[in-house]
């Protein structure tokens, strides 16, 4: 018998899978080539030179140790390399032990939570988010509470304000954003700092942060460090260097924390009891020799441009992201997005609902998929135009 907890949540599923699943339902009867999935954002770049140098010298390398377990908070060297690059980035002086390795953000994630959170704890998540969040807090036992941005995806501050309560213990961020792509700028950073510090007992802030190098138009992410306070970084190569399934990330506390040496030992201490026990002892040292490589991020905006031009010349209205890796659109004439989803699965163009990402009204397109599938879908978008009646801005 498995726990009521893991049942109920196999039976609900995920729509992004569910959409994976009918993609590949599609491409069997109309070919792969015919098919237009937007609906998994899977980093498809390779990663940098710098990277494959690093394997490459490693593996060859007679380096005592290096596959041996370590301190649970990673490598020394690797901890000071990023403590530097992120002490450059925002002037603010942080040494190794404010950073623990960890499996990737999600891993990040759940030690942080782990460390914050007592039972019915409340965390604030603004919608849209990664619905993984949910899960993230519910293992240990906390509660979501799901506080809408404004329509350009920036903090609802009075909404936040009245969203506040003894229970609540942090506030996650995620600039740029999945799905939206929005960045905060440092108004905003500087305006969450206020609000949170104006609370009577101390949230944290928590700062996802997988996209933070992918960003586009010569834009750039205000560093988090220099204007929050309670802050606590999530950050993952899994983007910027394109290394998802290697599964490297690290956490970072900010030295202006109130609680900043329990924080530090208690996400060392749950990264252990988690079960990751360390993170992979290589990657480490990979990521530490390729700390200031990351992807072609000109591809990616290349890309974004593509499809940006495919949905708007067809005649809907979307905003064009700076970041990430996603296109959040509108959906037409107020249909509810599970409905569109559909019509757009009809015209074998697979994207996620907003309802995925608690934000209805929208649907999301990953553009890290090949240029021929989006040059290919642009008759796919014209085609659900003409299906819901939309006239085009542009001809086909
Ligand atoms: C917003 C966000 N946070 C966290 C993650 C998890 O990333 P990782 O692969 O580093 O665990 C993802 C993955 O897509 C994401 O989109």
């Amino acid at each position: 018998m498995i726990s009521a907890k893991i049942k109920n949540k196999i039976a609900n599923g995920s729509a992004i899978r569910k959409m994976f699943e009918e993609g590949n339902r599609l491409k069997a009867i109309y070919g792969v080539d015919n098919v237009f999935d937007f609906s998994i954002g899977n980093p498809d770049l390779e990663p940098p030179k710098e990277v494959k140098d690093a394997i490459k010298e490693l593996v060859n390398s007679d380096k005592e140790g290096l596959h041996g377990y370590m301190s649970n908070s990673g490598f020394e060297s690797t901890r000071s390399a990023i403590a530097k690059k992120r002490q450059e980035e925002s002037g603010v002086e942080i040494t190794s032990d404010a950073v623990c390795m960890t499996v990737g953000a999600a891993s990040a994630m759940n030690d942080v939570l782990h460390t914050i959170l007592d039972p019915d704890d409340e965390v604030i998540c603004l919608a849209p988010f990664f619905m993984e969040y949910i899960n993230y807090v519910d293992n240990h036992n906390g509660k979501c509470v799901i506080v809408p941005t404004n329509d350009s995806f920036m903090p609802d501050f009075d909404a936040i304000t009245k969203a506040i309560t003894p229970k609540t213990k942090a506030v996650i961020i995620n600039s740029p954003n999945n799905p939206s792509g929005a960045i905060y700028d440092e108004s905003i950073l500087i305006k969450l700092n206020e609000v949170i510090s104006s609370a009577d007992h101390v949230i944290h802030v928590i700062s996802d942060e997988p996209y933070i190098d992918l960003v586009y138009d010569g834009k750039s992410v205000p560093p988090v460090l220099k204007y929050i306070d309670n802050l606590i970084i999530c950050f993952s190569w899994s983007k910027s260097l394109s290394l998802p399934g290697e599964r490297i990330g690290y956490t970072l506390v900010s030295p202006k924390h109130p609680d900043y040496t329990d924080l530090v030992a208690g996400i060392i201490l749950s990264n252990r009891i988690l079960g990751s026990v360390n993170a992979p002892a290589i990657w480490q040292y990979v990521v530490e020799k390729s700390l200031y490589a990351k992807v072609d991020v000109a591809n990616y905006e290349y890309r974004r441009n593509l499809l940006y031009d495919n949905i708007v010349d067809a005649g809907f209205d979307c905003n064009k992201p700076s970041g990430a890796l996603y296109i959040f659109m509108k959906t037409p004439q107020g249909l509810e997005d599970e409905v569109f989803a559909a019509i757009c699965a009809k015209c074998n163009l697979l994207l996620v609902p907003g309802k995925s990402f608690c934000r209805s009204g929208y649907c999301r397109l990953a553009f890290c998929v090949s240029e021929s599938t989006i040059v290919n879908s642009r008759k796919a978008f014209f085609a659900v135009a003409d299906e819901i009646g939309l006239s085009h801005k542009t001809s086909l």
